[in-house]
């Protein structure tokens, strides 16, 4: 399989989660589904992932869902996250989207492809080689001083000096804003976060001249894909990563 076939195993995957999410309303979305093996499972979750698996199935992929676990056989990995940022699809909130990394082998550092989709605007972004937002190659911001930056951050535990500061709710998409260079930084230090939430933003972000370190400064690239280990990123630009660690510390 090559970028390619990524790609167009992608959009149809997209196609289909739309569909199904769109097809419920928003009053029955938040019903409760089951336990999965990320915790409660929502009706939406739920639909989301086998519109999504019905497709991926189809193929030679090892899948890693976020409300299944793995399933499936092949060499070529996959981290799936159906629908990130259930809480916002639950009440119309329109920021949610669909993630997708492919990998030749479990580890987040043998990745190929990343695809984000944005489940309510229809924005597509994805990369191999270089990153795209709907075709148009995408690269993140160059800013360097502090008191300039429009930042995403988890929550801010003191006071920082940017000039704004968000949380959107959707860490795939939050991850892809700032590889567009909407936003400068997205720091989310609470160790919430799973490997299949960010593993497609990530690999945009870095395509896109970004870069993604924990807490500590370290690369994320040893992360496998896996349920259980929680994640910490800091994805910004390669000027700005070590001024953001020191504020963090
Ligand atoms: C969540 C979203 C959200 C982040 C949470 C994640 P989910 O994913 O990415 O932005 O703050 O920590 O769990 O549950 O909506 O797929
Ligand atoms: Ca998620």
């Amino acid at each position: 399989m090559d970028e390619r076939d990524a790609l167009n195993i992608s959009r149809e995957v997209a196609k289909s989660v739309l569909k199904a999410v769109n097809s419920i309303p928003i009053g029955k979305r938040g019903e409760f589904y089951g336990i999965g093996k990320s915790g409660v499972t929502k009706l939406v979750d739920k639909v989301a992932e086998n519109a999504a698996l019905d497709i991926l199935k189809r193929e030679r992929l090892r899948i890693l869902s976020e409300e299944c676990g793995y399933v499936g056989e092949g060499d070529v990995f996959v981290a799936l996250d159906p629908l990130d940022g259930t809480f916002n699809a639950v009440r119309g909130i329109p920021i949610y989207s669909l993630s997708l990394c492919f990998s030749d082998s479990e580890n987040l550092a043998d990745a190929f492809f990343g695809y984000v989709f944005n489940l309510c605007s229809g924005d597509e972004y994805y990369a191999s080689e270089r990153a795209f937002k709907n075709e148009t190659v995408i690269t993140v911001g160059g800013k360097e001083n502090l008191e300039e930056l429009n930042a995403i951050v988890y929550y801010p535990n003191r006071p920082l000096p940017f000039k704004r500061i968000r949380a959107l709710g959707s860490a795939a998409l939050e991850t892809c804003f700032v590889a567009e260079g909407l936003f400068d930084c997205f720091i989310d230090i609470r160790g919430m976060l799973r490997i299949f939430d960010v593993a497609g933003g990530i690999y945009i972000l870095e395509k896109a001249g970004g870069i993604v370190v924990d807490e500590k400064g370290n690369s994320l690239g040893s992360k496998r894909f896996e349920l259980s280990e929680r994640l910490n990123v800091v994805t910004t630009n390669k000027k700005l990563y070590r001024k953001l660690l020191e504020l963090i510390l």
